[in-house]
């Protein structure tokens, strides 16, 4: 098996539940709709959403005829089976952003939204992103970022040893990162992605503003602000729409699935399709298909 990063595991976590339904987060999430209606295609026909959680954000990918679910947290993903219900426009993989299961040039939009933070190795992780999309397909990645206004506050007085200005990431807690949005755009760079908008979200996320205003009141101003992501960066949360490189290739045609995957130990592809499992006709590790979720975490026994 190749060596990947450390995984942040949510498995059998409330997260959805504790952080945002009774967590006080509501202008958060709202911030979050109004960025994503303002960066996300009118149309689109295969979108890939990555660390998809309970699904908090998938609702809001109107335009796209079809959308993969992937996190690699199985119970993360139940609970966005069970809010989402059962639809042929979804579809739920259980997966390592770092060993994607799918054929090269696969999907026309991508959305990475409060999870690039877990990644230990960020340019492998978008690597890994770039090749299943298809040339011109639109990306759609939020970064929690380093240099933030309470960060740079704690640093110029000396409440915090890592300094903001600083290009490389910071681990504030295990397997948290916070990120320079000039390193983040050099990585996308490098993988010919060109930015086409950046959007500043969660200007007002102090416990006393949000105590003071309605969710909807502080959403709405924060949406005011979010297009000064343009100018500088200096918020926890930004918002970057990226394009990528080169001319548009045609991609799969039909709607079958399973014509997606391909084995992410070996690369072999099309996958055989068995009672309950997926067979890899290269290497011969089989695949689970359990519950509506396709698991490529580890091979079955
Ligand atoms: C903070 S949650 C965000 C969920 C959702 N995007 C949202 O904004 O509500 C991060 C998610 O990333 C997933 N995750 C972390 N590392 C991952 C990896 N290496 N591969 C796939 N998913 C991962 C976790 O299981 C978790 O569900």
């Amino acid at each position: 098996m190749t060596e990947t990063p450390p995984v942040c595991d949510y498995e059998g976590s409330d997260y959805q539940t504790s952080f945002w339904d009774q967590g006080g987060r509501q202008y958060e999430d709202r911030a979050e709709a109004l960025a994503l209606k303002r960066l996300l295609p009118a149309r689109g026909r295969l979108l890939l959403e990555l660390g998809a959680g309970a699904g908090r954000n998938t609702p809001r990918y109107t335009g796209y005829d079809r959308i993969v679910l992937l996190d690699y947290s199985r119970t993360q993903l139940q609970q966005a089976r069970a809010r989402l219900g059962d639809s042929s426009r979804y579809v739920f993989v259980a997966a390592d952003v770092y060993k994607l299961p799918f054929i090269y040039n696969l999907f026309d939009g991508a959305t990475m939204i409060r999870t690039l933070h877990h990644m230990a190795d960020a340019p492998k992780a978008l690597k890994q992103i770039r090749n299943v999309l298809t040339p011109g397909a639109t990306f759609i990645l939020e970064f929690a970022n380093k240099l933030n206004l309470k960060a740079i506050l704690r640093y110029w007085l000396g409440k915090q040893s890592w300094s903001p200005f600083s290009l490389e990431p910071v681990e504030f807690a295990t397997l948290n990162f916070d990120f320079h949005p000039q390193a983040i755009r050099q990585w996308l760079a490098e993988l010919d992605f060109s930015v086409e908008k950046t959007l500043t979200v969660s200007h007002f996320r102090m416990g006393l503003l949000k105590r003071l205003f309605p969710a909807g009141f502080l959403a709405a101003l924060d949406g005011l602000f979010q297009p000064t992501g343009a100018l500088f960066q200096v918020t926890p949360s930004v918002f970057v729409k990226s394009t990528l490189a080169g001319r548009e290739v045609i991609p799969p045609q039909g709607d079958d699935t399973l014509t997606w995957f391909q084995c992410p130990e070996c690369g072999a592809h099309p996958l055989d399709e068995r009672s309950d499992h997926l067979l890899c006709p290269g290497c011969g590790k089989k695949w689970a298909f359990h519950d509506g979720i396709y698991d490529f975490r580890e091979p079955l026994q």
